[in-house]
């Protein structure tokens, strides 16, 4: 079958009424940063279903504002940990930690390919978005840069970056668990016991203090400056501003947001490593690690010369895709999840900057690429950047939807030609 054709279909079959599943099976429910990618991927070919999906994201807003990083709209005892573990409440219940807010930038986008059908749609939700963005300016961003109180909020749920933090967190007093990732997917392929322990431990943090979020960043186990949220951040603040134009809406605060965060960058840059680099909160130091959330520093425009010969020696190193770890750091693990893989949708967002910066050739590159490892091996989860094996979820809804919007775009383009 066609893949735009197999895209689409793969989107439909996860769609479950208004939000759709990353995957059958090993993730149930709707995830946050998930779901902006797959609207952006139903807006290719159902506007409205797109605006539907944005819409299901932000109806489970919290008071505070906090967008949450799961939403439990129909139980699967397939999926660990589920919303009693969490604890965080809800209707329907959700997870008590947000994730990387890349739905402005995602909704301007799906806003821009038909402004006049979508105009009362963005007008329905840029409120809320508002609202998000004014909590992790007050609540996450409190030290400058966009912080994290749990590994899974940066959605790089196992990178290198959290390990010192992680080393801080005690994840021995957590009880018995039966995890359920691992029964869908090879083991090898995921985070590993000692890490699931600290992750409950932090779970469980949160639900003894109410989820009050304020607390969860003054005292919890766990607080990272992470170089990923922080660019997508500062990109999304931009892109909701120019949504703010659009509508006759008074900008001011978020444009001040954005100013605020990009005067924090200095730091989140570890001259040591000569790039930008997660760091421990706590203690004030560095992970010394270079991936691909330092990477996206290009999609906000942040991008230093010494970042590009880093970008191009770790880029280098393997043919296909940017990895999510520097393949020349002693952890790399070429198909352990956020230790090493490439994922397409990590890739998307890099050719959004490329593009914006001007610089065609790498955003030409990083497609090609893309697009050989779905035309190869499916619309896997993510793809060892080493020989392009497919790894974690099949049938993965952000793959297809990336395919939809950007990686399929030369091949669609051949078969017109044909
Ligand atoms: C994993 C990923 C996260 C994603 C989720 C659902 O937890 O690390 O980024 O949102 O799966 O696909």
């Amino acid at each position: 079958m066609d893949l735009h054709e197999q895209a689409r279909q793969i989107l439909r079959q996860n769609d479950r009424g208004g939000y759709t599943l990353p995957t059958h099976g090993l993730y149930p429910y709707q995830w946050n940063w998930d779901s902006a990618f797959a609207a952006w991927g139903f807006a290719t070919f159902d506007l409205p279903r797109a605006w539907d999906e944005i819409d299901t994201l932000l109806a489970s807003q919290w008071d505070d504002g906090m967008v949450p990083h799961i939403i439990f709209h129909d139980p699967d005892p397939g999926y660990f940990p589920g919303p009693d573990v969490w604890s965080a409440g809800g209707d329907p219940a959700t997870s008590g930690i947000s994730q990387p807010p890349v739905a402005a930038t995602l909704v301007r986008l799906i806003y821009e390919m038909n402004p006049d059908a979508s105009r009362d749609r963005l007008a329905a939700v840029y409120p809320k978005l508002v609202e998000w963005h004014r909590w992790w300016h007050e609540v996450r961003c409190v030290h400058g840069p966009a912080a994290i109180v749990h590994p899974w909020e940066s959605g790089r749920d196992n990178c290198p970056d959290w390990d010192i933090g992680m080393a801080n967190v005690d994840g021995s007093k957590v009880g018995d668990y039966t995890r359920r990732d691992t029964g869908h997917v090879d083991p090898s392929m995921r985070p590993k016991k000692s890490e699931y322990d600290r992750y409950l431990a932090m779970v469980q943090f949160g639900k003894s203090v109410g989820w009050d979020q304020k607390r969860i960043v003054s005292e919890g186990p766990f607080l990272m400056a992470d170089p990923g949220i922080t660019f997508i951040l500062l990109r999304a603040h931009h892109d909701l501003a120019v949504l703010g134009h659009a509508l006759d809406q008074d900008t001011d605060e978020i444009e001040g947001w954005e100013t605020t965060l990009r005067a924090a960058l200095p730091m989140i840059w570890n001259d040591d490593l000569q790039g930008y680099d997660a760091k421990d909160l706590r203690t004030g130091k560095f992970a010394r690690f270079l991936g691909s959330g330092a990477f996206l520093a290009y999609l906000a425009n942040a991008a230093r010369p010494e970042l590009d010969t880093q970008l191009m020696r770790v880029w280098n190193a393997v043919p296909y895709g940017i990895p999510s770890a520097d393949p020349e750091a002693p952890i790399f693990d070429a198909r352990r999840y956020w230790r090493g893989p490439t994922w397409p949708v990590v890739n998307s967002l890099l050719a959004i900057g490329f593009r914006d910066m001007g610089r065609a050739d790498l955003e030409v590159r990083l497609r090609r690429e893309t697009a050989e490892l779905i035309m190869k091996n499916g619309f896997s989860e993510y793809f060892d950047p080493t020989d392009a094996t497919p790894c974690g979820g099949a049938n993965f809804t952000w793959t297809a939807a990336i395919w939809l919007t950007w990686a399929g775009q030369d091949y669609e383009q051949a078969k017109g030609a044909a």
